[in-house]
């Protein structure tokens, strides 16, 4: 209950009306909401999927590159601060040439927006990559800032070219629509990681316990077969290999995915959602697109029950 203090009137949350939604939801609704965003997904995916093909594949390594696997975090975030940064400085110096109209600001200008140009050519690569795993509305709202990061990167080609051929003012006008547009581009892919969760540590929250806990009666458990456990809240998925017993995380730190729901062969458990593969020895990414490494715990048998503490990763 709340109170009314000026009349002294009392109304339950319930009676209380609606507030507006906030602004990042009705755009981030707008946005999910476009479905025929899905019939071009569709075959853009396939198709990138079918070129990287499956894990072990030669194409399947570029893609690991892409994703960033090889470096522990994701690439795109890292190469879409270029063009951002870039095109915000020929912002800045196109400002000051049409006042100083020197040539030194102008090439300057031109300068970073080629440099931006070739970040926004990374950005695009490794964007496309990471969307290739998503669907539903995640989809739609990448497939959305990626037609926009699209067409801001051809606007300033536009730019450039209307810059070197003796229409700067031309050229400096299209570059700023573009600029304007990038702002908004940017905000959707904030929307992709802050709220959406894509390309973040889907297991960065799990802490587990500092002591060992008993999960499950040692008897129970069948040699080779993935067997998910509670850890005091925590999912683990377990495994025998003869006399030894792993364990690491039940939940995929790419997407969220059931691991135990997975196939293991050689120690490695895969991802039944994107194939991502893990050594169930460390926890650690044998290929991706999954970048960060599974938790991993200590196990040992105590009474006839499987104990598991969580491990800190080095
Ligand atoms: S959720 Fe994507 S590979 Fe596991």
């Amino acid at each position: 209950m709340t109170a009314n203090i000026q009349s002294g009137e009392q109304k339950s949350w319930a009676e209380t009306p609606p507030s507006t939604p906030p602004v990042r939801h009705v755009i981030g609704e707008f946005v999910e909401n476009q479905t025929w965003l899905d019939k071009l997904a569709n075959p853009i995916q396939q198709w990138l999927l079918g070129f990287f093909g499956q894990p072990g594949q030669p194409n399947r390594k570029l893609k690991d590159m892409l994703n960033g696997t090889w470096l522990g975090h994701s690439v795109h975030p890292v190469l879409t601060d270029i063009p951002i940064g870039a095109w915000s400085g020929t912002m800045l110096l196109d400002l000051v040439s049409l006042k100083d109209e020197s040539d030194g600001m102008a090439n300057g200008a031109d300068l970073s927006l080629v440099l931006g140009l070739l970040g926004a050519t990374g950005s695009a690569v490794t964007g496309l990559t990471d969307w290739s795993d998503l669907d539903g509305t995640d989809r739609r709202v990448g497939l959305m800032h990626g037609l926009l990061n699209g067409s801001i990167t051809v606007m300033y080609v536009v730019s450039l070219i209307l810059r070197r051929t003796g229409q700067r003012r031309a050229g400096i006008a299209v570059s700023s629509a573009g600029y304007l547009a990038s702002l908004f581009s940017a905000y959707l892919g904030g929307e992709m990681v802050f709220a959406k969760g894509i390309g973040v540590n889907h297991v960065a929250f799990e802490g587990g316990s500092d002591d060992f806990v008993a999960v499950m009666n040692a008897q129970e458990l069948v040699e080779g077969k993935l067997t998910r456990v509670d850890v005091a809240g925590i999912p683990a998925v377990v495994l025998k290999k003869g006399k030894s017993i792993y364990a690491i995380g039940a939940t995929c730190s790419h997407l969220g995915g059931p691991l135990d729901e997975g196939t293991i062969q050689d120690g490695v458990v895969q991802c039944p959602w994107h194939g991502s593969c893990f050594r169930m020895q460390d926890g650690s990414v044998v290929n991706g697109p999954a970048v960060y490494a599974q938790p991993a715990f200590d196990v040992r048998v105590r009474d006839g029950k499987i104990e598991l503490r969580r491990l800190e990763h080095a």
